[in-house]
């Protein structure tokens, strides 16, 4: 096989392969290189199984909550599904052999609960066992760092329609499919986070309706939040057990919040939200209790706090995975019940040039993730960060010569870099980087219209295009 058929096969168009004179300039406008983020540092892509995988009904296979609704009609934009997504599910080894052309040298992937077992409990579907050990066997192969998502929202139907995250029961499933996860992947795999950002999962799913199952209100919010943050301390023992050295993290989406004015009401509405969105998971896993002193309506949890729960909640994680891609500000509100505040609108009440702002509509503020890096960072029980998620969605075309040029999300990543080595040199332990995402996949409510990628899908041929964007990172990590 020559050169250009081997790049064919693994799905890469060969013009893709080459550097632009633009982004060779930026390359040299570059004040760091790789090498200042230290030698054990992680560098990779992030991937959901929901989102990438597709193939719903395939070898045994359940149904997952993102398939219900996402089968709806009028739920999700364009009625857009997972069923097919990027058929990662039957392209995994030409994508990794992609994302090893990029010089990357990790991966974190999620694992679909529900084609482990389809019922959420019970009976184990070796066909999704093997899946993942391909996948698995595939990256060490290629010498790329496996990292593991244990829950990236796609909770099987069988275990939602008896109460999902507000059944306290949860713990128990959670633990028997973290004993099956572990006891299969945990000879070869290290690297494990528990959930992916709670907050998303649990505030959007469980108190504004917006994601699956779109339930509202704090009589189904309340229970999955505290569910939530116990499943962390359960699952992460028992992937100590039964991985030996183990590196155990989990995720979280968080965000600096500014107050739109110097006043105490708006000052007042941005502690609301940051207790909120940045503290409310966090901080019980690490001993501080719920944030209740700020949000005074989280006091209604203790109903569901069992005796001796505050004991067994807090679990000391090798590492918190930081989530950011953007900020918010806030004014004061007073008929917001929650907060007592509500977001600005960027253009109207910021001002945000619209070139600042990526096509889902958040601010590109690069100074966020470092102030975020630290506000984590200062936490005491927070031993090391990795950055598992971070990037930005645009309305990527292929060019007429075959190639996706998206010089705002280089730009981007140039300078969220730039701001993690800052935190970084400030004396923040961040160890590892991961680009969300490594293709364009499916964006839950949004569909296919949001693309995250740093790869091109086209989702009618499925042919991969490495972007501009996938292109400098491969310059960047040579
Ligand atoms: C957070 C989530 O973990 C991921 O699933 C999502 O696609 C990205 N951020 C972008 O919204």
């Amino acid at each position: 096989m020559n050169r250009r058929e081997a790049i064919k096969s693994t799905g890469i168009l060969a013009s893709s392969i080459f550097l632009s004179p633009q982004l060779i300039n930026q390359e040299q406008e570059m004040s760091y290189s790789k090498t200042d983020f230290g030698k054990d540092f992680h560098w990779g892509t992030a991937t959901a199984s929901y989102q990438v995988e597709g193939a719903y009904q395939t070898d045994g296979r359940g149904m997952s909550i993102w398939d219900t609704l996402s089968h709806i009609s009028g739920k999700v934009k364009n009625n857009d599904t997972g069923d097919v997504a990027c058929d990662f599910y039957n392209r995994y080894e030409s994508d990794l052999e992609i994302m090893k052309s990029m010089n990357f040298n990790a991966f974190r992937f999620s694992i679909s609960w529900s084609r482990i077992l389809p019922e959420g409990t019970g009976k184990i579907n070796p066909k999704g066992i093997e899946f993942y050990h391909k996948l698995i066997d595939k990256c060490l192969s290629l010498g790329i760092t496996p990292f593991i998502t244990i829950y990236h929202w796609d909770l099987p139907q069988t275990l939602e329609d008896k109460g999902g995250w507000t059944n306290r029961e949860i713990l128990n499933w959670f633990a028997e499919y973290t004993e099956i996860l572990t006891k299969e992947y945990g000879a070869k795999v290290k690297n494990w986070m528990i959930l992916n950002e709670p907050v998303i999962f649990g505030g959007f799913g469980y108190l504004m309706g917006h994601f699956a199952p779109q339930r509202k209100g704090l009589e189904n919010f309340l229970p999955a939040v505290h569910h939530i943050s116990m499943v962390m301390g359960v699952a992460g023992r028992i992937v100590r057990k039964n991985v030996e050295k183990a590196i155990v993290g989990t995720t979280f989406s968080c965000g600096v919040i500014d107050p739109l004015k110097d006043t105490k009401e708006d000052k007042q509405g941005a502690a609301a939200q940051d207790a909120y969105w940045n503290r409310m998971f966090i901080e019980p896993v690490l001993g501080l209790g719920y944030p209740k002193e700020t949000l005074k309506w989280l006091e209604g949890i203790d109903k569901y706090v069992q005796e001796g729960d505050m004991e067994k909640l807090p679990f000391d994680f090798d590492f918190v995975g930081v989530q950011n891609y953007s900020r918010m500000v806030v004014t004061h509100d007073p008929n917001d019940k929650l907060f007592g505040s509500r977001g600005v609108d960027l253009k109207k009440e910021l001002k945000i040039n619209e070139k600042d702002i990526t096509s889902i509509g958040w601010e590109v503020y690069p100074e966020g993730i470092y102030r975020i890096l630290k506000q984590y960072g200062a936490y005491k029980n927070v031993k090391q960060i990795i950055v598992t998620e971070n990037g930005a969605a645009g309305n990527d075309k292929e060019s007429k010569n075959g190639e996706v040029n998206d010089p705002q999300r280089v730009k981007y990543y140039k300078e969220y870099l730039k701001n993690v080595l800052k935190a970084k040199k400030e004396g923040v332990n961040v160890g590892g980087y991961f680009a969300w995402s490594y293709m364009d996949n499916f964006e839950w409510m949004e569909g296919y219209s949001q693309r995250f990628g740093i790869v091109y899908v086209d989702y009618p041929t499925q042919k991969r295009i490495i972007k501009d964007s996938g292109k400098w990172f491969k310059e960047f990590l040579k």
